[in-house]
C-alpha cells in the first residue's frame, strides 16, 4: 500500500477535489495558503493515480507531490474508516458499507468507500438529496445523470421510484454504482454512458454535475424529463446566472432553489441546486 502526500494552493483545493471525482482524500494540514493532503492506493494502482493527479495539477497550473511512502495495509483501512462517520440528510442517513443502521428515524443508504464521487460529504450531493423526498413519487421513472457512486439513484429507489437508470462516463463509477445498489438491496440500472446518449424519457432527471457539462447537455436533459429536472453542482452566482439563462431559454419554470456554503469558513462561496418543470 502506498501513501502519496501532496500540496496544492488552498484556493485550488476544492476544484482539485471535484476533478479527482470523489477519490478519498485525507487532509493533513490546511491554512489560508496551502493544503497538504494524502492519497492512498494499492501498489499496483499507484502509477495510474499519480498520472491522474499530475494531469489535474497541469490543468490547474499548480500542485506538487511531496512524499511517497509504503504503509501497512491495516493502517490504510483504519484511515478510511476514521474518515467516514454517518451523515444525516433527512430523511436519509449515509453510512459506510460495514455499518448496520438499527434505528427507524432515517432511511439508510450504505456506501462503499472507494473511487467514485458521491460519499455524501459534498454540499452538491447533499442539496440534490434534500430535494428528492418532495419530487420523487411512487412509480416514477428516474435518471441519475452522472451517478458517481449511485447515491442519488439509490435514494430515489428507496423513496419508491419504480425504474431507476444511472449513467456515468467513468467505468469505476459504474462498478461502484452496481456494488452500492447491491449493498442497499435495490435494483438500479447502472450504465457506462455519456449523457449525450440519453434516448428515453423519465419523470425525473437528477443531475449533479459541473457547469462545463451542463453547457453541453442541458438542452438534451430538458428534452427527456417529463415532470421535474433537479440540478445541482452550480458554484457561485456567475454559474447560477448562466444556468438560469439556460433554463429560461428552454422555457423552464423554476420551482425551488437551495444553496449551501462550500465550508463553514467560506460562507460566501455557495453551491446552488434547483428544481425546474416545463412551463
Ligand atoms: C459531481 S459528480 C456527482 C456524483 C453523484 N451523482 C453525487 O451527487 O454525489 C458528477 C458525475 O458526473 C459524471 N459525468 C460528468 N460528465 C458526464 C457525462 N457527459 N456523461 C455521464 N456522466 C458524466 C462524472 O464522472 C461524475 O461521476
Amino acid at each position: 500500500m502506498k501513501k502519496l502526500i501532496y500540496s496544492i494552493p488552498n484556493e485550488l483545493f476544492e476544484i482539485f477535489l471535484v476533478e479527482l471525482n470523489g477519490y478519498g482524500v485525507e487532509v493533513l494540514n490546511r491554512d489560508e495558503n496551502e493544503v497538504v493532503f494524502a492519497l492512498y492506493s494499492e501498489d499496483e494502482e499507484v502509477n495510474t493515480l499519480k498520472i491522474s493527479v499530475r494531469e489535474i495539477f497541469e490543468d490547474l497550473g499548480n500542485g506538487k507531490l511531496i512524499l511517497e511512502e509504503d504503509i501497512q495495509e491495516e493502517n490504510w483501512e483504519e484511515k478510511w474508516k476514521e474518515g467516514f462517520e454517518p451523515i444525516k440528510i433527512p430523511p436519509f442517513i449515509l453510512i459506510p458499507e460495514w455499518e448496520i443502521y438499527k434505528g427507524n428515524d432515517f432511511i439508510p443508504i450504505k456506501l462503499k468507500i472507494g473511487m467514485a464521487f458521491g460519499t455524501g460529504k459534498h454540499a452538491t450531493t447533499q442539496i440534490a438529496l434534500s430535494f428528492l423526498p418532495k419530487y420523487i413519487k411512487n412509480n416514477y421513472s428516474v435518471l441519475d445523470a452522472g451517478c458517481g457512486s449511485g447515491i442519488l439513484a439509490i435514494a430515489s429507489k428507496k423513496l419508491g421510484a419504480k425504474e431507476v437508470d444511472a449513467f456515468d462516463i467513468h467505468k469505476e463509477a459504474i462498478e461502484e454504482c452496481k456494488i452500492n445498489a447491491w449493498e442497499n438491496e435495490v435494483d438500479i440500472n447502472c450504465q457506462e454512458k455519456d449523457l449525450s446518449q440519453i434516448n428515453k424519457d423519465y419523470n425525473v432527471i437528477i443531475a449533479n454535475i459541473q457547469i462545463e457539462v451542463f453547457r453541453k447537455i442541458f438542452d438534451k436533459l430538458v428534452k427527456h424529463f417529463k415532470d421535474y429536472l433537479i440540478i445541482s453542482g452550480i458554484f457561485k452566482d456567475k454559474e447560477k446566472n448562466e444556468l438560469l439563462e439556460m433554463a429560461e431559454k428552454n422555457n423552464l419554470k423554476l420551482l425551488e432553489e437551495k444553496s449551501k456554503p462550500e465550508s463553514e469558513d467560506k460562507p460566501q462561496d455557495l453551491w446552488y441546486g434547483f428544481v425546474f418543470k416545463h412551463s
